[in-house]
């Protein structure tokens, strides 16, 4: 069952209309939000974070917290690791126009996909250069060039592209970027040049509560090359090590201590949701 605009029904039976905005112009922004023990995982932070990339591009929540969480409890089934995807777009005006329409209702759609687990043996990544747009904190649909940057990755034989900007290294395809510095668990700071990841928060909540040592701030990537650990994060992947960049080991060319130590303390998070 997915949720299509107020209604339950089958995937097949969904439909949305070729004048949607969503469709003929990426106008609209979405949610991945993770489930563990048949609870959304950091709902308000995940909210707020909608809230934010809607306001960004001047909509409101078509449904308060109340009704999201409604929804979602209506399409959530057992109790296996899960994650709901939620989009909401502009909706379909009569013609097709830039410009933004008044009075036309947003399409709001939520689907629930089992997560498949994390690789613990590590991942490859290489490096590409960053040609997204300037508002890379909205999470807006427009994916267009995070498609072509991941595709690049994958053709190369790595499951993520690590985007440069000016020689800096800013976030993963679709993912935020940790790296281990002379002992400092460090991250770029949140700007608009990065998605504010909900998975990336909870890392620094668990360093810090652990007295891990960690530093928000510009991270080069020739600094980066040299690092002991490179990890990557999001909701679906949550903490993955990566032990090659650009074909040269990462460390040891193993995940390293911290990351095993930072797993374990994420696997223990999750297991307080499934058992609170
Ligand atoms: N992507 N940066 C980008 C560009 C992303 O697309 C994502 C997540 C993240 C990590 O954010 P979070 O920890 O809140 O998932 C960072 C989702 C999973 C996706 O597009 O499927």
């Amino acid at each position: 069952m997915i949720y299509l605009n107020g209604s339950f029904m089958p995937i097949e039976e969904a439909k949305v209309s070729v004048l949607d905005r969503g469709f003929l112009f990426g106008d609209g922004v979405y949610e991945v939000i993770p489930v563990y023990g048949g609870q959304p995982f950091r709902l308000q932070e995940h909210l707020r974070r909608l809230d934010d990339s809607l306001r960004g591009i001047r909509m409101e929540s078509p449904l308060d917290e109340g009704e999201w969480l409604n929804v979602f409890t209506r399409l959530i089934t057992g109790t296996h690791d899960q994650y709901l995807y939620l989009q909401v777009t502009r909706g379909a005006a009569p013609k097709r126009d830039h410009a933004i329409p008044s009075g036309i209702e947003p399409t709001v759609f939520v689907m629930c996909s089992p997560i498949t687990p994390v690789a613990p043996e590590g991942v490859t990544a290489v490096t590409v250069p960053d040609i997204r747009w300037q508002w890379c904190h909205i999470k807006a649909i427009t994916l267009l060039s995070n498609v072509l940057l991941r595709q690049e990755a994958l053709d190369q034989g790595a499951i993520e592209g690590i985007l440069i900007r000016e020689g800096r290294v800013i976030e993963g395809a679709a993912s935020n970027v940790f790296a281990v510095l002379n002992g400092v668990l460090v991250t770029p700071p949140k700007s608009h040049e990065l998605l504010p990841g909900i998975t990336r928060d909870l890392v620094l909540e668990l360093a810090r509560a652990n007295g891990i040592p960690c530093e928000e701030r510009l991270m080069r990537l020739d600094e980066v090359r040299q690092a002991d650990e490179i990890w990557l994060t999001s909701s679906t992947r949550e903490i993955l090590p990566v032990v090659l960049l650009d074909q040269t080991p990462v460390g040891e060319g193993n995940p390293g201590p911290l990351w095993v130590r930072l797993h374990q303390l994420y696997q223990d998070y999750k297991e307080t949701l499934r058992h609170p």
